[in-house]
Formats: structure tokens, C-alpha cells, sequence
């Protein structure tokens, strides 16, 4: 499991119990796990569809630097299911587990549509896809510019003979 983002618990975070309230928990868990989804499916337009039990299991004080961690349990037809974990930077201790988060993959229509994936894509892969989606439009840019100053010399050329 990756543990990519970090918070600071602050005082605008807490509960009256003066511990980490469970919604400002909830909703970074939610955001850090639809990042994940975008990233896994490389589709901007994933939406959460279940949550599991949420499993608080020991608070956060203010001051406190927790991590998010995530990882893809499984992929179905257009669905990522994922397992949460949060913990305390520091002493490591366990502060919430989510052991399913499904999202679905959308189309532009808003409808579930496939995803084709079928394992983790991990950060190099990721880069290496986009650094040949560059190369391929850079090439396909030079290789328009070249046609069209070839048509252009042709045209002097015509208009000299
Ligand atoms: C997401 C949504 C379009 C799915 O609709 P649906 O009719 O359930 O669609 P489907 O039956 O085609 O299921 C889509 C996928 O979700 C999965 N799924 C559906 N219900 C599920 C459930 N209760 N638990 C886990 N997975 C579920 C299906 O297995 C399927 O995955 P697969 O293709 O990998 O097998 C619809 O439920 C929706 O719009 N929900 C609101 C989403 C939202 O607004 N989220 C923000 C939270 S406030």
C-alpha cells in the first residue's frame, strides 16, 4: 500500500472532543481515493459507488501528521474497488480502515463504461504511456510541418517555371 498524501490535524479539523472529527477525515479519505481511481483508469470522470464499514480505530490530535494510504484490491468491468488506510506519519498507529471503496468509471454520457484494466498501473508506466502520447503528437506536429513546407516548395517551384 502507497501512503502518497499527508495532513497536518488542525484546529479547524476537530471535533468537540478536541480529536480529528470523522467527516474532514471522510472527505479527504474520499478525495485521496478518487484521485487514485483517476489515476488507475486514467478517467477523470469516476465517481465513488460504495463505501464499506469505516473503522475508526484511534483518534488524531491536533498537531498530529497523518498519511493516506491506498491500494486497488480488484478490477472489475468498470468498477476499481480499493482498500484505505490511515495512519499516524510518525508512530505508524493505525487511525482508520476502509476495507472496500468502489468507483465507477464513467463515460461522457455519465453511464458506466469499461475501463480495460486489469492490474495496478504504477507511476513509471504511467509516465512512460504519456511520454510516448507526447512523442507521437511532437512526431505527428513535425511530420505535418514538414509535408506543408514540401507542398509550399513545390508551389515556388511551379511558380518559377
Ligand atoms: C454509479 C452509478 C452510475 C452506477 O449505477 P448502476 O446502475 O449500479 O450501474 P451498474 O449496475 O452498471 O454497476 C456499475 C458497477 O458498479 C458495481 N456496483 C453496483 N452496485 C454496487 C454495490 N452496491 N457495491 C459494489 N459495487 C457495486 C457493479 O458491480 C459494476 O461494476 P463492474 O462493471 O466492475 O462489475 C449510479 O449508482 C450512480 O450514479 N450513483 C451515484 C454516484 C455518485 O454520485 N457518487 C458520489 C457520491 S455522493
Amino acid at each position: 500500500m502507497n501512503f502518497h498524501t499527508r495532513k497536518w490535524v488542525k484546529p479547524e479539523d476537530l471535533n468537540p472532543n478536541g480529536t480529528l472529527f470523522g467527516g474532514s477525515l471522510l472527505r479527504w479519505i474520499d478525495e485521496e481515493a478518487a484521485i487514485y481511481a483517476i489515476c488507475q483508469l486514467d478517467n477523470q470522470r469516476v465517481v465513488t459507488k460504495f463505501i464499506s464499514e469505516v473503522n475508526f480505530v484511534s483518534s488524531a490530535r491536533q498537531g498530529d501528521i497523518i498519511e493516506l494510504g491506498m491500494t486497488a484490491t480488484d478490477f472489475g468491468r468498470t468498477s476499481i474497488t480499493l482498500r484505505c488506510e490511515v495512519r499516524n506519519k510518525v508512530t505508524r498507529k493505525s487511525i482508520l480502515t476502509i476495507e472496500r471503496m468502489v468507483f465507477v468509471n464513467m463515460d461522457a454520457e455519465g453511464k458506466p463504461a469499461p475501463h480495460g484494466r486489469d492490474r495496478i498501473r504504477y507511476a513509471e508506466e504511467a509516465y512512460e504511456r504519456y511520454r510516448q502520447t507526447v512523442h507521437t503528437a511532437v512526431d505527428a506536429t513535425a511530420a505535418a510541418a514538414a509535408k506543408e513546407a514540401e507542398r509550399e516548395a513545390l508551389n515556388e517551384d511551379e511558380a518559377v517555371h
